[in-house]
């Protein structure tokens, strides 16, 4: 397996990516037999991942099957994004419509790139009735097809042994055991509707983090933690993890978005298991050097010993 070293630019963009603090967080990837991400997104921690066989779910089809089609078509993918880009670019804002309506009638994946990449904000968005419903982003052109060719042959081989589910978080991890591990990065607080319409209960998540603690599953979960006096995050009860790191990411998309105040985000990240004192000052110094820090960065203890 090829496995990623350092930061990769994202093949789909997706605002709440963990892109910018993947290479932070792979420190604290452990060995594991398997690695399962049941919120896969853009699949920032994909490259990254410590073993050779993957599982990814996520509840958006199009979003599976455009990872499907990264993994198993690459060439087709990027004449398909290159045919839409031009478009863009001969015939101005009337092609990314006629694209988004493309999308919401027929679901192609193809579509679904291109909307990723040329939206406001790669803010990938639903209305009630399932329509993607974002505009696009006038002042940028969408990245050039020549740049992404790059990227899609570059994730194309790092996600080679990755089998993506369109499927809940339960189903994805339903096989994980003993000697596994899995990568958590569920929907923030406060972003319902974003990804889908339905609110995402956390309490029955914090159930399946109970249950992966009894099999013996390793875990890290990550939750947009606070953006100066704003807490986005609900504080995961402390007997269900070990150690919390606070890591500082730059600023929320989210504010930005909102035109709020640009608070520096500490996100919050949760493990159930104990890194070596050796691996945590790695986090530590590499958050220092490559982020600049803005805030600092911090440790608490859970309750959960082993
Ligand atoms: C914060 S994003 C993950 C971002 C990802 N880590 C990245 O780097 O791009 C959360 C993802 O969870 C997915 N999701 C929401 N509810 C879910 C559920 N019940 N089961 C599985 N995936 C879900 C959303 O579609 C979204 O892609």
């Amino acid at each position: 397996m090829q496995r990623c070293v350092q930061s990769l630019a994202p093949v789909i963009k997706w605002s709440g990516s963990k892109r910018k603090i993947a290479p932070m967080l792979a420190y604290l990837l452990p060995e594991a037999k398997r690695c399962f991400e049941p919120f896969v997104g853009s699949g920032a921690m994909l490259p990254f991942r410590t073993s050779e066989i993957g599982m990814a779910g996520d509840v958006i089809p199009e979003l599976i099957q455009l990872w499907i089609a990264i993994r198993d078509e690459p060439e087709l993918t990027i004449q398909e994004y290159d045919r839409r880009w031009r478009q863009l670019q001969n015939e101005g804002h009337t092609a990314y419509y006629q694209v988004r309506d493309s999308f919401n009638t027929t679901r192609n994946p193809h579509d679904f790139l291109f909307l990723s990449r040329t939206c406001v904000n790669g803010l990938i968005r639903f209305n009630k009735n399932g329509d993607f419903n974002n505009s696009l982003h006038h002042t940028r052109p969408g990245i050039a097809p020549e740049r992404l060719s790059k990227l899609i042959y570059q994730w194309s081989r790092y996600i080679q042994d990755v089998t993506f589910i369109v499927a809940d978080y339960h189903q994805t991890l339903e096989n994980a055991q003993m000697g596994d591990f899995a990568f958590l990065d569920p929907p923030y607080n406060g972003t319902k509707g974003r990804y889908m319409p339905t609110d995402f209960d956390f309490e029955v998540f914090y159930l399946e983090l109970a249950r992966l603690n009894r099999v013996g599953v390793k875990w890290i979960l990550t939750f947009d933690g606070t953006a100066g006096d704003r807490a986005y995050e609900s504080p995961v009860p402390s007997h269900l993890y070990m150690i919390k790191v606070g890591l500082p990411t730059g600023n929320s998309p989210f504010t930005k978005l909102m035109k709020t105040s640009l608070d520096p985000v500490i996100e919050s990240v949760y493990l159930n298991f104990e890194p070596s004192a050796e691996t945590l000052r790695q986090v530590m110094n590499f958050g220092q050097k490559e982020l600049s820090l803005r805030a600092n960065q911090h440790m608490e203890q859970g309750r959960l010993f082993n």
